[in-house]
């Protein structure tokens, strides 16, 4: 299918405007946007969409978000923090989404701040058929930290192979410090996977307790989403890294990209699931 047609412009005062250019009414829509950085700007790009097709009588309106940006803040750690995560939620609903179709949320019960179907896919099998094609010897999968550990404990027992973890804390919100290691990582080639990879400190200080732990520096890092902030090109240019696999949630700038960089695409899936929703078919077997 050919894109829909619309106008996006912004004010001089920066506010956004959009405008589609043909009749909408009664249609069955899917607005893709990732809500990668800039952050708020494609938030509020993407409010903005559904509210003007909202107000032009689309028929059932899908927020397809490769990427849920906010969806590291869902939950309080302290008291007076927002859950942003659940307040984005509350947005996209008021502005008329009916549905939304999400790829690797950061945490499963964000499902939860809706009350409007959600149909949440995985970019799983896209890391395991990867990882499939290659020889790789002794390896260990490896969460990253805890909030990681169900993605990899699936992964290893798709792939059969062991199960390590690498507990850390955040003393700020963009530092990881490990705290411990557990699983047997060593002589080992550790296969890190976790939801997203944003400044790469979470991969970074794992990957140096990993090492010092025995593991062989030859790591391979599998994330759904690329988020590459910050300082995150010191974590790409690692020596102890084969390779990086990354999905293409949210685009990649050409200048970010390294020859250990591999780009997976979801594009399939969520033309599948996309195919399915508006079709009234399964997703479900999808979701796997
Ligand atoms: C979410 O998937 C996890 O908390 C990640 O480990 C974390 O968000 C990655 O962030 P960074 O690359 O900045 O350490």
């Amino acid at each position: 299918m050919s894109l829909g047609r619309v106008t996006i412009q912004r004010f001089e005062d920066g506010e956004i405007y959009a405008r589609f250019e043909e009749s909408v009414r009664g249609v069955d829509t899917f607005v893709i946007q990732p809500t990668c950085p800039p952050v708020n700007e494609n938030l509020v790009e993407l409010l903005v969409m559904v509210d003007a097709l909202r107000r032009a009588s689309a028929g059932r309106i899908t927020a397809v978000m490769p990427y849920y940006g906010y969806a590291r803040q869902d939950k309080k750690h302290a008291p007076r923090e927002p859950i942003t995560g659940r307040l984005v939620a509350d947005l996209l609903e008021s502005a008329g989404v009916h549905r939304i179709l999400a790829l690797d949320l950061d945490a499963d019960q964000i499902e939860g701040f809706f009350n409007i179907p959600v149909d949440h896919l995985r970019a799983l099998p896209l890391f395991a058929a990867y990882l499939q094609e290659k020889t790789i010897g002794p390896a260990v999968i490896v969460a990253p930290d805890d909030g990681a550990v169900k993605v990899a404990y699936r992964l290893s027992e798709r792939l059969r192979m062991p199960l390590a973890v690498v507990f850390q804390r955040r003393p700020a919100p963009d530092l990881k410090q490990t705290v411990q290691v557990v699983g047997e990582v060593e002589d080992r080639i550790p296969i890190l996977i976790d939801r997203i990879v944003s400044t790469g400190g979470t991969i970074a200080s794992a990957l140096d307790a990993l090492i010092q732990h025995g593991a062989r520096p030859e790591a391979y890092v599998c994330a759904t989403h690329a988020v590459l902030v910050g300082p995150v090109a010191r974590t790409l240019a690692r020596e102890d890294v084969r390779e990086f696999a990354f999905t293409n949630s949210i685009p990649i700038a050409p200048e970010a990209l390294t020859d250990k960089i591999r780009i997976l695409s979801a594009a399939p899936l969520l033309a599948r699931a996309i195919r399915n929703i508006h079709l009234n078919e399964s997703v479900s077997t999808l979701f796997t």
